[in-house]
């Protein structure tokens, strides 16, 4: 079996060195990548970088690519609107693609009833936009947001999310109204830290029901003790949480949220920017649920690689933001709504929701193998496709291991031709994204070097 990994230089090689010499020396310190590697072509789960070396690319370049590097319906809509039209402006004029796409859009997101979609360019932007819709639509400014939660880097969506010292620190103050509640985190719900390091929620006997009913507690308390549910606009939930280590909430979770929701007249948006577009196995997480949201926002995956996100939900919400209260100058551009389209055709004609379960399975089964074989694997989760290892210093405290070994782990894995990042409210996780075009034969060997990246830090 011909191996698709082929290492020619050293990695980094000369020419990746030289490039990522340039981006340090032209860009914010600020700004991080989980690899040193300088890319410059890339097919299917394969990218090729500057000094001719092939590697295996399992960030999916942060959950964008589910269809695969330069899927060729994707990049053949790309040319052919590029020849055409490249941008309009939707404050100015009406484009096919733009309305192709909001038409598309509202046809596939598990709203019933009258849908309408407003398409943007970023995950940040549609969450924004979906959280000022809220906030017109019932007069309430509070939002309930998730520890744990990620939603972007605006100011809005930075107040949203959480892990202070990595995406806040410095930046503050934040937009008021947000109050933050506990996500049921079972692999660590319950858990008590004291100084000495964590005690194990598993010390203390919990079953995971019990760990939910303690997160439920805490939900339900927020809303006497931090803000009454009237004064509530939305709650924003991620079904299966990306940034935070890819945990997936429980069923049961989620239906009293909707609940809740629905007595009080609070509007649920469901944050599926990393988690939609088949990586779960279906093609929005919340089908797994079968559990309606008030409005979804997705991404990423949605564009095939193209900068797009979009907020589709309810009718009678969606248009309750004030004429010209909503917008963008490259809001709805034709050439990334023709790439989405194409994205979108492709994940339903390839049928990869039901190979995101394939391969996820597979995935799963050589992470169960390796959590046997090393104690620091503490734990393996996630849903169909979207699966992640979380790192321990110790199995029966669950003490985070040290971030330090996890980048060891991706770098080692770097050099060995598999690109992968880090996840984890502690930094002590890695994310599986691969492409859901990969092979099987590709995703064993990519699993190899990640077993081997593993080993090096024990
Ligand atoms: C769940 C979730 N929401 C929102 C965002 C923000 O998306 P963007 O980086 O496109 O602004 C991300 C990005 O990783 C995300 O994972």
């Amino acid at each position: 079996m011909s191996k698709s990994i082929q290492i020619k230089t050293e990695l980094p090689g000369p020419k990746s060195r030289e490039l990522v010499a340039r981006r340090e020396a032209s860009m914010p310190a600020g700004y991080a990548k989980s690899t040193p590697l300088a890319v410059k072509r890339a097919h299917g789960a394969m990218v090729e970088d500057m000094d001719g070396n092939v590697l295996m690319d399992f960030t999916g370049g942060i959950g964008v690519l589910n269809v695969g590097h330069n899927a060729q319906a994707v990049v053949d809509a790309i040319k052919a609107q590029a020849d055409e039209l490249i941008h309009a402006c939707g404050l100015v004029a009406t484009t096919e693609p733009h309305v192709a796409l909001a038409e598309k859009l509202c046809a596939i997101t598990p709203i019933s009833g009258h849908k309408k979609a407003m398409i943007q360019n970023t995950g940040a932007e549609a969450v924004e936009t979906a959280i000022l819709t809220a906030r017109a639509a019932t007069g309430r400014q509070a939002i309930i947001t998730f520890e744990g939660g990620y939603h972007g880097r605006t100011l809005l969506t930075q107040s949203l999310t959480s892990k202070y010292a990595l995406f806040k620190k410095g930046f503050g103050p934040f937009a008021p109204e947000i109050y933050r509640v506990p996500f049921p985190y079972v692999y660590r719900s319950g858990a008590v830290i004291d100084p000495k390091g964590f005690i194990n929620s598993a010390s203390l006997k919990l079953s995971d029901e019990q760990k939910m009913e303690l997160t439920w507690e805490s939900f339900e308390r927020a809303l006497i003790a931090q803000v009454m549910p009237e004064a509530v606009a939305a709650v924003i939930v991620e079904p299966v949480q990306g940034e935070g280590g890819f945990i997936p909430m429980p069923r049961e979770f989620m239906r009293r949220l909707r609940e809740t929701c629905t007595r009080y007249g609070i509007v649920m948006i469901v944050d599926e920017v990393q988690c939609g577009m088949a990586r779960t196995g279906k093609l929005f997480a919340m089908q797994h649920y079968d559990i309606e949201p008030d409005i979804m926002v997705m991404a990423k995956s949605m564009g095939g690689g193209m900068p797009i996100s979009a907020a589709v939900g309810r009718a009678e919400l969606m248009d309750k933001i004030h004429l010209g209260g909503i917008g963008g100058t490259y809001s709805g551009n034709p050439v990334a709504c023709a790439s989405a389209l194409a994205a979108i055709d492709t994940i339903e004609k390839e049928n990869l929701c039901e190979r995101a379960q394939y391969i996820g399975g597979i995935a799963c089964d050589r992470m169960r193998q390796m959590q046997e074989r090393f104690d620091i694997v503490g734990d393996v989760r996630g849903m169909g496709a979207m699966l992640a290892m979380e790192f321990v210093a110790n199995r029966d405290t669950k003490q985070p291991l040290d971030p330090a070994k996890t980048v060891a782990i991706v770098q080692h894995a770097a050099a060995n031709g598999v690109l992968m990042i880090r996840c984890g409210l502690y930094s002590n996780g890695i994310r599986f994204l691969f492409p859901l075009v990969i092979t099987e034969d590709q995703l064993h060997e990519g699993m190899d070097v990640v077993e081997a990246a593993i080993a090096s830090v024990v």
